[in-house]
């Protein structure tokens, strides 16, 4: 039978965010912002394993208890997102029929609801797909100057998400005939070995922590469903 796999890309130097550690370190209501990801991921009963790929020169993971089932940890993070999915990929050893639910460490709000939703849907697809958000705003195209060139219609436009999740033979394929500098995420990689993954609707409070101005929203969505 088909395994559900969890990899969550964490070898990632946080470089936008700007702090002394990478941002999946960073202290989130009194557990490291990754361990929430983690968590999230480990408590959907349908999900077998979460691999976390970090850096073969990490010097923060040993230094917590994660003390989280299902976790297993695997140093062999890239140069980029995708070299590091691509290295999580090898070192697994997943059937190619195996679904591999790819997820950012830094989008730590992830509900468990949401990846439920993802899985239900797509058990029976072909291909694959990811969570994604519609445009809620208008749309602009700014011009060489920082004023509006265009409004572009949001008609038919998403904002990808993670998990995005495909069958590990279709993914370990794509990440491989595809290169990796301008691929920012697998669903690309897939669409350019000219396949179709399905979008199911996420949720706003599945954002990526980004800058340091996210972390207040990520903490009050966290200790609102801590205290629900
Ligand atoms: N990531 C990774 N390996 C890399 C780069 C990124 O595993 N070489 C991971 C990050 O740790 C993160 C996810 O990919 O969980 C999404 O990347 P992003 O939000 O861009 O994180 P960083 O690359 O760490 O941040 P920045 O781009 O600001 O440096
Ligand atoms: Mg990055």
């Amino acid at each position: 039978m088909a395994r559900y796999i969890a990899l969550v890309p964490a070898a990632g130097s946080g470089s936008r965010f700007g702090a002394a550690s990478p941002k999946q370190y960073l202290q989130l209501n009194g557990k490291p912002l990754m361990w929430h990801t983690l968590a999230t991921l480990a408590a959907v009963s349908a999900i077998d394993e979460v691999a976390v790929v970090i850096s073969p020169q990490d010097e923060w993971f040993d230094d917590f208890a994660w003390d989280l089932p299902k976790l297993r940890v695997c140093r062999v993070g890239g140069a980029s997102r995708a070299e590091s999915v691509g290295n999580g990929l090898a070192a697994l050893g997943c059937d190619a029929d195996d679904w591999v639910l790819v997820h950012d460490a830094a989008r730590c709000c992830l509900s468990v609801a949401a990846v439920e939703r993802l899985i239900a849907t797509l058990s029976g697809h072909q291909v694959g797909g990811l969570l994604a958000l519609p445009v809620p705003d208008t749309v602009k195209r700014a011009d060489s100057e920082g004023h509006v060139g265009a409004t572009v219609p949001r008609n038919g436009l998403w904002l990808a998400q993670t998990p995005q999740m495909f069958r590990a033979g279709v993914l370990e394929k794509a990440l491989r005939e595809q290169p990796a500098d301008d691929i920012t995420d697998e669903a690309s990689a897939v669409e350019r070995a000219g396949l179709k993954p399905l979008l199911v609707e996420g949720d706003a409070q599945n954002f990526k922590v980004t800058y340091p101005r996210d972390l207040a929203l990520a903490r009050a969505i966290l200790a609102a469903r801590a205290g629900q």
